[in-house]
Order: C-alpha cells, then sequence, then structure tokens
C-alpha cells in the first residue's frame, strides 16, 4: 500500500469528544506515525431523532474514503449504542453500504464487560455481512488504560491491526451469512381445531393471581395489527391469555433522542431528556405484573426502535425493576440463526431476576404447532404469575449480578439511588460477609493442614455433602 494508511474512528458514544472509549483509539493512533486518522462523531450526531441529513451524506463520503475503521463505541445495554445501529441503517436506506466493503475493521470498546462479548459480536457479524475484514478488537474498563502494562498491550494490538491493513493480511470469517429467507407465513387457526398433542385436553387450571385483581399485563411490541407473522402470533396469545393486555407499541411514544450517557439519572436522578421516556417507563415496570415482548428481527438484532427503547431505559439506573415478575417474549424473525439475541434476552432476565416464562419464535412451517406454542405459552405465563413462581438463575444472570454489585458497591458514593437500592434488597452479598462462613473457614484451614484429616474429609464427604438435602427428602414434607 502506497503512501499513509488512512483510518477512520467511528466514535459510537453519544458522549463525542468527551467520550472515554475515543481516548483509547485517540492514545493507539497517537502512536503510529505512518498513519493519517480522522474522527467521525456518529454517536452524537444520530443521538437526536432528527438528525443532519447533509452530516450523514459528509460521513458516507468519509467512510468510503477511508483504507480502515476503528469503531471505537461504549457497551450500551449488551450491545453497542442505539446511534450506531442506526448508522448502518441510514448508511443502507441511502443505499451506500457498499462504502464499507473490501474495508478492514476492528473495534475499542469500554464498558463493564457485562455482556460485552455481544456487543463485539454483533459488530464484528455486521462488519462481515457488509463484506469487510474484521480483527478481534479490545475491551477495557475505565481504570484500564491508566495502566503501562495496558498500554503496552494497546500499542501491540494497533501496530497489529495497521500492519493487516497494509499486507492485507487475512482474517478469518467468524459468523456465517444469514439466509435472508423469511419465516413461513404464520396463519392461526382456531383453538381446538389443530389435532396437536394438547388437542381435546383440559387447559391446566389458572391460579388466581392477588385475591379480587387480575394481573396488569402489558405487552409491549414494535408491530401490532399490521400484516405480519408478529402481529398474528400477538393476536393468538392475548386470545389465550386468561387476563386482559393492554398492548403497547413502542413506535408510538414521542422520544425527543436517545440516551447520550450523561448520567444525570445516576447524579441527580432525572433523564436529562424531557420526553417523559422515565415517568413512563418507570410507571409502567413499576405497576405490571407480568411484561410480554413482541419483537421483529431486523439484520443481526432486533428492529432498532428496540435499542432506542432499551438504552433509554438507563435512566432507571442499575434498579431492577421488574424483579420477581414474569415475562413472554414473542419474536418473528430468523431467531434459530441468532443465539446472541436469545442469550441478550435470557441475560437481560437473568440479571434482572424477572423469570422469562417463554420466548417463541416464528420459524414453524407448521402454523398449527405454533399456535399451540403460543397457546402454551400464554397459559404457562399466567399460571406463573399466579403460582409466584421463580425460575433459578444461570451463569448469565449470576455473572451480570456479580458485575453490578462490585460495581455499584465500589460507587456506592456517587450512585446513591442504586446504592440504597442492593442494600434494601440484599444484593451486597460478598462472601467474606457470610460470618458462619467464615469461621468454618478458619476452622477448617487449621484442620485441613494436617493431611490425615484432608484424608478423612475425603472418605466421608460424599454422605456428608448430601445430608442436609437428604434429611428434607426422607422426611416427605413439603
Ligand atoms: C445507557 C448505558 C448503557 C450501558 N450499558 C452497559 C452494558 O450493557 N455493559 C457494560 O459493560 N457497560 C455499560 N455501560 C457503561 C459504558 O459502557 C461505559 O461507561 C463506557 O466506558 C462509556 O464510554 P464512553 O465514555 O466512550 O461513552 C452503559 C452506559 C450507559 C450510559
Amino acid at each position: 500500500m502506497e503512501g499513509k494508511l488512512r483510518v477512520l474512528i467511528v466514535n459510537g458514544s453519544p458522549k463525542g469528544e468527551y467520550s472515554l472509549t475515543l481516548q483509547h483509539s485517540l492514545y493507539m493512533l497517537g502512536q503510529e506515525p505512518a498513519v493519517e486518522w480522522a474522527v467521525l462523531q456518529a454517536g452524537e450526531a444520530l443521538s437526536p431523532i432528527d438528525y443532519d441529513e447533509a452530516w450523514l451524506a459528509e460521513a458516507i463520503d468519509e467512510i468510503e474514503r477511508a483504507d480502515a475503521i476503528v469503531w471505537s463505541t461504549p457497551v450500551y445495554t449488551m450491545l453497542v449504542p442505539w446511534q450506531l445501529i442506526r448508522l448502518f441503517r441510514l448508511v443502507e436506506e441511502a443505499g451506500r453500504s457498499d462504502a464499507f466493503r473490501g474495508k478492514y475493521a476492528t473495534s475499542m470498546m469500554t464498558c463493564f464487560h457485562y455482556y460485552d462479548h455481544l456487543a463485539e459480536a454483533w459488530l464484528r457479524a455486521t462488519c462481515e455481512d457488509l463484506g469487510m475484514a474484521y480483527m478481534e478488537g479490545r475491551t477495557a474498563d475505565n481504570m484500564d488504560m491508566l495502566r503501562k502494562d495496558h498500554r503496552a498491550s494497546m500499542r501491540f494490538f494497533m501496530r497489529e491491526f495497521i500492519e493487516a491493513c497494509r499486507n492485507r493480511a487475512p482474517l478469518e470469517r467468524k459468523y456465517a451469512p444469514l439466509s435472508g429467507r423469511p419465516s413461513p407465513r404464520f396463519e392461526p387457526v382456531a383453538a381446538g381445531a389443530d389435532a396437536g398433542a394438547n388437542a381435546g385436553r383440559a387447559a391446566p387450571a389458572v391460579p388466581a393471581a392477588a385475591p379480587g385483581a387480575a394481573p396488569r399485563t402489558v405487552l409491549l411490541t414494535d408491530e401490532y395489527r399490521k400484516d405480519g407473522n408478529l402481529s398474528r402470533m400477538i393476536d393468538a396469545f392475548v386470545g389465550a391469555y386468561p387476563y386482559p393486555v393492554e398492548v403497547v407499541d413502542i413506535n408510538d411514544f414521542p422520544y425527543e433522542a436517545g440516551c447520550h450517557g450523561c448520567l444525570r439519572c445516576e447524579l441527580v436522578g432525572e433523564c436529562d431528556r424531557k420526553d417523559g421516556f422515565q415517568e413512563f417507563y418507570l410507571n409502567l415496570v413499576n405497576t405490571c405484573d407480568a411484561l410480554v415482548f413482541g419483537m421483529n428481527l431486523e439484520g443481526r438484532y432486533l428492529r432498532p426502535v428496540w435499542k432506542l427503547f432499551l438504552d433509554r431505559t438507563f435512566s432507571n439506573g442499575h434498579r431492577t425493576s421488574m424483579m420477581g415478575k414474569h415475562t413472554a417474549y414473542l419474536v418473528a424473525g430468523p431467531l434459530r440463526s441468532l443465539p446472541n439475541v436469545r442469550q441478550f434476552l435470557e441475560g437481560k432476565d437473568n440479571v434482572g431476576r424477572e423469570n422469562c416464562m417463554a420466548i417463541i419464535g416464528d420459524e414453524y412451517d407448521d402454523s398449527a404447532l405454533l399456535g399451540r406454542l403460543l397457546r402454551e405459552g400464554a397459559g404457562r405465563l399466567a399460571r406463573a404469575v399466579g403460582a409466584r413462581y421463580q425460575k433459578s438463575v444461570n451463569f448469565l444472570g449470576w455473572g451480570g449480578i456479580k458485575i453490578f454489585r462490585d460495581l455499584i458497591y465500589g460507587m456506592r458514593g456517587v450512585v446513591r439511588d442504586d446504592h440504597r437500592f442492593y442494600k434494601t434488597h440484599g444484593l451486597y452479598d460478598f462472601p467474606q460477609k457470610d460470618i458462619p462462613k467464615q469461621l468454618f473457614n478458619v476452622a477448617m484451614g487449621v484442620a485441613f493442614a494436617l493431611k490425615p484429616v484432608r484424608l478423612q474429609a475425603f472418605e466421608r464427604m460424599p454422605p456428608l455433602y448430601i445430608q442436609l438435602h437428604k434429611r428434607i427428602v426422607d422426611s416427605g414434607k413439603p
């Protein structure tokens, strides 16, 4: 390659020049004298709903002129910010997606490592779909760059990237292309008309929720009463659900702009945007008992309006407002080819200790079967609400819960509302605060210094390990 390599840093952070991530990208490229670089402030420019179209046209030209792209972005709500998704979408709508083709790309992200892997996976897959050669990026938390050893690795990383661009080194394609095949059309049939496994079987009883009142169930959707599978799935689900359902089309909310990461919500408890979203969302989650989501997939994620919506829910800080409640997801599109979207939904619910009772996709040739799945899902959701059933939490949840616990505790002087919430809900479950366990470990630490004790423990371990549980089983009591 002749002359200087032209690298475009596309800054996805809505904080613009105040982006922490940007400092990382500037540092790395500042160490590369043979590179010409420029910054595209995409996150900032695309925050308002009414963005500047002249900016977009110029931005696409800049992308086209660049030899390589560094996506410099924070992680927002387990992905990149809505603004960056919007950039890809607007370039596509302008018919200019070819501007990306053949270019090398990598990413620099800062975050608290909460689902940052999903953010990079989405970015990489999206780049690969656009014909870009993507090299694995870096993620850092807010203190990493202050360390000398970390900076040495950052320089190594950027050097490798620049060399890969210059030599047009082959890079592995990690994600298979999507087929682009639409899901079969869902043609609902009336309940009972489908001679499936449940036909003729009595529907399981729905236990009463709170005495007197039906549980408040809200369905949030990006498509309602249109000619799409999602609309028909919603009708089938709502028709089978034994309680009233309020349907809210999230496209109808008058969003002023995307979240711009100002943290006013964390510091003074109010969202900086004045469109009423914070009140709308808090009122919704505080008063509903069950939340159903109707979601269309688009590209490798949900329709972008979901990201706009979800990023704005950050105004509630890290307070898991749906804790203990119940959810279900109806998803139209290639969900089976997008396991990361499923992981996002499951992870979000697991961390929030919401109880996801169903994730139902639409990739069924057999409409009768999908109809039965929807009816069964509706029944299961209603029964779980009534029984106040609590699901178990897996790695997706526990991993996130521990990250948040440490984050909030470490920042407790600043994020005071979050800290109060964590304290009152007993979420500070640090092992060092478990006094009986501490005493046990002190005693064991002394005894286990002796090999005969360890040998004896080894021999007695199997029955001892299950002793308390076995007692419950043997008692036969509930
Ligand atoms: C709306 C919002 C959502 C966020 N979501 C996540 C997240 O899902 N995972 C994570 O690790 N950090 C998350 N963060 C933290 C940011 O990624 C982190 O503060 C980042 O360093 C900000 O970078 P910037 O200054 O370049 O914008 C979120 C921050 C905001 C404001």
